[in-house]
């Protein structure tokens, strides 16, 4: 019976992966499809030390994560809807389709501020694999990407950190790459909801302090 279990859990998941993979193939921002991944074997792994978490509910989660996001897509009620299909198509149970809504919903930084919503495990374990994804040697290139995609600077050691820039102001005015470290991605590891997380964030905190020295160290020409 497990096995069958087993067996029907990797046709759902092909189905989500293969839409998922539709949707981030329109991506400009970060959010392709490997970042997908990524998420998805961080949750994975996160959930194989949480017991009481539903695996199923933490994967398709991980998954549709950002297949309606308004980064990625023109209409988000539209793809809101499309991404619940998905999953009913899939063969989903229905408190399960709901309570990945609910946990995409919810899991957005902003959000989190807004309502301070306090999210069921399974949302917690993909909320702390996307952040843990924005940090570490992954997290410095995905920065760096991100800048040149918006045709940011690396760095000004002039400039006193910003905090509060968006993509648009970010061309136009003075954020850069390394600005980005001090503004979101050194706060992060303080920001994660589980211990198997914030035990996996120590050393990406510490790739990425390192990363900061040498930089500025052969900036300054002192290397
Ligand atoms: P999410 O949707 O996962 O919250 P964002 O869209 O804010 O993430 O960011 C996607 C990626 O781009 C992340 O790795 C993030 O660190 C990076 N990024 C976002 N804003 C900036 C910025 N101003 N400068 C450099 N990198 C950024
Ligand atoms: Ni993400």
């Amino acid at each position: 019976v497990d096995n069958e279990k087993e067996q029907r859990f990797m046709i759902e998941w092909q189905e989500l992966t293969a839409f998922a993979k539709k949707v981030s193939e329109q991506d400009h921002s970060g959010h392709g499809f490997d970042h997908i991944q990524r998420v998805v074997a961080t949750a994975k792994q996160l959930a194989a030390q949480t017991p009481e978490a539903d695996t199923a509910v933490v994967l398709a989660a991980a998954t549709m994560h950002d297949t309606y996001d308004d980064k990625l897509v023109p209409d988000v009620p539209v793809a809101k809807a499309a991404t619940q299909q998905a999953m009913v198509d899939a063969g989903m149970r229905a408190d399960q389709v709901q309570m990945v809504l609910t946990i995409i919903d919810h899991m957005s930084f902003k959000a989190n501020l807004q309502h301070h919503q306090s999210l069921p495990v399974e949302g917690q374990l993909v909320q702390d694999a996307d952040r843990l994804d924005a940090i570490g040697a992954i997290g410095i290139g995905r920065a760096f990407m991100y800048g040149g995609a918006h045709g940011g600077r690396m760095y000004d050691p002039d400039l006193p950190p910003r905090a509060d820039l968006t993509a648009a102001q970010y061309r136009t005015t003075e954020g850069t790459v390394i600005n980005h470290f001090y503004e979101k991605l050194l706060k992060l590891k303080d920001q994660l909801n589980t211990d198997a997380a914030k035990k996996m964030a120590m050393h990406r905190q510490q790739v990425m302090e390192d990363f900061l020295t040498e930089f500025k160290a052969e900036w300054h020409g002192r290397r």
